[in-house]
């Protein structure tokens, strides 16, 4: 699957723009800052298919990329993936902030087609109130989630060791979150192709 092309689709900033269901999709949460644009990037191999930056907030709507065959009538499966704002991010004002709070919540909880949240954790700060809001919500819509700790290149595998354990057993009082941890760095691709197989077996070929 992450051998096929990935292209831009639409950047989404009102629930009825949202493309119709008629492909998985996976979409990635997180904290801004986090690394979910990059971590787009990472697995689909392109550098500058989804916007990065440093600084919080630079994606500002739901961007849809698609991954698969390039034509409709293509062989193989194929499937959406959504690179969501970040939350936690205090600098913007404060009715931005709920805006896109108020549209990544409605899309968190009615979207059929998603068939996973990856939801991203800075491997240096560990799981924070926000995540945790964001898990509860989750559990609540019964939508299943993987818990994904970025910037592992930042700690020494020691102390990544410590916070991968302290996630897991958080993840223990969440009932929609999958119990596996996955370790990534889009800088040194570590956990790269674990999280590509993941989201492979998702899809149905
Ligand atoms: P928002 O769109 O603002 O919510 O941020 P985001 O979660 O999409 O983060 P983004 O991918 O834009 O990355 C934020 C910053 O972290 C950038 O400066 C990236 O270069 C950096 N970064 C992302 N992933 C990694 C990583 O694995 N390792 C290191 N060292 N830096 C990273
Ligand atoms: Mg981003």
């Amino acid at each position: 699957l992450f051998a096929q092309a990935c292209d831009f689709l639409l950047g989404v900033v009102s629930m009825k723009q949202l493309p119709p269901m008629d492909l998985p999709e996976v979409a990635f949460a997180g904290r801004s800052n986090v690394g979910k644009s990059s971590l787009v990037n990472a697995l689909t191999g392109r550098k500058t298919l989804a916007r990065t930056s440093n600084t919080p907030g630079r994606t500002k709507e739901l961007n849809y990329f698609r991954l698969g065959p390039h034509t409709e009538s293509g062989e193989g499966p194929a499937l959406y993936l959504v690179d969501l704002p970040g939350y936690g991010y205090a600098r913007e004002t404060k009715t931005r902030v709920e805006a896109w709070t108020d549209l990544v919540m409605s899309y968190l909880q009615g979207r059929a087609n998603l068939q996973r949240v990856i939801l991203l954790i800075d491997s240096r700060h560990g799981v924070k109130p926000n995540d945790r809001e964001v898990m509860s919500l989750l559990d609540k819509a019964a939508v299943s989630y993987l818990a994904v700790l970025t910037k592992a290149d930042k700690l020494k595998p020691s102390e990544l060791k410590k916070v991968v354990e302290a996630t897991a057993a958080e993840l223990k009082k969440h009932p929609a979150a999958h119990p596996e941890v996955i370790a990534t760095s889009s800088v040194t691709k570590e956990g790269i192709a674990e999280l590509r197989a993941h989201i492979t077996a998702l899809v149905p070929d």
